[in-house]
């Protein structure tokens, strides 16, 4: 079995009917939502409600037919479970997030849940985030040269804004933001370079996402198998 389909069957089985369920963005969100669709429409599970964390999960849950189930932030009162991948995951939890550029939204919608889990294949694993991905941080399109420059002088290596390789000029995020992808030469530790990064004048969010609040990670295998931890 796929790995990414195995952790997401696993994922599924936090899911009850009822709950307002945050749908994570990237491909293995994407299968996670292709087994919660089957399970709704099998009757598995009822009265649930969608929250997606991209423009990207809004699309498929209505091409899945969901589209009634699905609601914006402002239309529930919290999230009793989000599933999510990850473009990296330690073993404290922390994540780097953001390789699609849906790290704001996405941000917002896990870290309001009750339970965010995550789920990934064994590739994403590493010893520490962030590793050997970019971290993605979300502007304000005309302050990108500031925030490049900061980060540069702060923590040394390379802050490259992100271009679009089926559109000239740079990547636009779904709130009409750019994206910077730094790969700082100086280590970083997660939370606190989420704080420090946040706290830059242009920056709308950054990829680092905090293993405090991860509730599970849940990691496929390539034979099917999966393994957790807390
Ligand atoms: C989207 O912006 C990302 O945070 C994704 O969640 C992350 O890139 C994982 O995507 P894949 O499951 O496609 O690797």
């Amino acid at each position: 079995m796929d790995p990414k389909l195995a952790a997401a069957k696993a994922a599924l089985k936090y899911v009850e009917s009822g709950y307002v369920v945050g749908v994570g963005s990237g491909s293995t969100a994407l299968v996670f939502l292709n087994e919660l669709a089957e399970a709704i429409k099998g009757g598995l599970i009822s009265n649930v409600r969608l929250v997606a964390t991209s423009t990207e999960t809004e699309y498929e849950i209505v091409r899945l037919g969901l589209g009634e189930l699905l609601r914006y932030p402002w239309q529930v009162n919290g999230i009793t479970v989000a599933v999510d991948g990850a473009d990296e995951v330690d073993e404290g939890k922390n994540l780097v997030k953001g390789g699609g550029g849906a790290l704001t939204r996405e941000k917002i919608i896990d870290y309001w849940a009750d339970e965010f889990i995550v789920i990934v294949d064994e590739s994403k694993l590493v010893d520490k985030v962030p590793s050997r991905h970019p971290i993605p941080i979300e502007v304000v399109p005309y302050a990108w040269p500031m925030v490049k420059a900061k980060l540069e002088k702060e923590y040394g290596g390379s802050a490259e804004l992100r271009y679009s390789s089926s559109k000239r000029g740079p990547v636009v995020t779904d709130n009409c933001n750019y994206v910077i992808d730094y790969r700082p030469s100086l280590r970083i530790e997660p939370s606190e370079g989420e704080r420090i990064i946040k706290g830059i004048p242009g920056v709308v969010e950054v990829g680092l996402f905090n293993g405090l609040k991860v509730s599970r990670v849940i990691v496929g295998k390539s034979d099917g198998s999966v393994y957790e931890f807390k």
